[in-house]
C-alpha cells in the first residue's frame, strides 16, 4: 500500500505496510542510512529523527502516523544544527560513531528550545540517547560550546 511521507522537504511515496516503522522505510526504501537501528524499542535513541521539529524515535513510529515533516540527519540545517555539528567536530565527540546521529538530532532540538541549557537541562534532554562508548562528557561539553556560539553575549563574556 502506498503512503506518502514528507522527508527532508520532499514528498516521498513508499510502498509498505502502514504499520511499518518509519526507521525501516528511511533506511531500506529511501536509503537514508544515517539514522541508525539500535534497540528497536524506543530505549536507545539511535533512530532519532525530527517530526515537525520534535525529536522522535523512528523505530516506534508507524508510517501511518508519520504525518508531519520528517527531517533526518542527512538534511538537518539551521543555526543550531551548524553550531552542534561544529562543536562535535571541534571537541572530537564521536568514538565508534554509531549513536551520534541520534545524539545530534536530540542536541539540536534541545538548543532550538533552550539557548542556554544547564547541565541538568542537557542531561534531561539527552537522557533517552544512549552511548555504549560513553561519550557523555564530551557530548555535554559540545552542547555547551554550541550554545555559546549561538549566544553572542556569552561569546563576548
Ligand atoms: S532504535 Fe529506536 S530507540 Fe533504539
Ligand atoms: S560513539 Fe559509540 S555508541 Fe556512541
Amino acid at each position: 500500500m502506498a503512503t506518502t511521507l514528507t522527508v527532508n522537504g520532499q514528498a516521498r511515496e513508499v510502498d509498505a505496510d502502514p504499520d511499518t516503522p518509519l526507521l525501516w522505510v528511511l533506511r531500506d526504501d529511501l536509503n537514508l542510512t544515517g539514522t541508525k537501528f539500535g534497540c528497536g524499542v524506543a530505549q536507545c535513541g539511535a533512530c532519532t529523527v525530527h517530526v515537525d521539529g520534535a525529536p522522535t524515535r523512528s523505530c516506534q513510529l508507524p508510517i501511518s502516523a508519520a504525518t508531519g515533516a520528517i527531517t533526518t540527519i542527512e538534511a538537518i540545517d539551521g543555526a543550531e544544527a551548524k553550531a552542534v555539528q561544529a562543536a562535535w567536530v571541534a571537541l572530537d565527540v564521536p568514538q565508534c560513531g554509531y549513536c551520534q546521529s541520534g545524539q545530534i538530532m536530540s542536541a539540536v532540538s534541545l538548543l532550538k528550545d533552550n539557548k542556554t541549557p544547564s547541565d541538568a537541562d542537557i542531561d534531561s534532554a539527552m537522557s533517552g540517547n544512549l552511548c555504549r562508548c560513553a561519550t557523555y562528557v564530551r557530548i555535554r561539553a559540545a552542547i555547551h560550546q554550541a550554545a555559546k556560539s549561538l549566544n553572542p553575549q556569552e561569546k563576548a563574556a
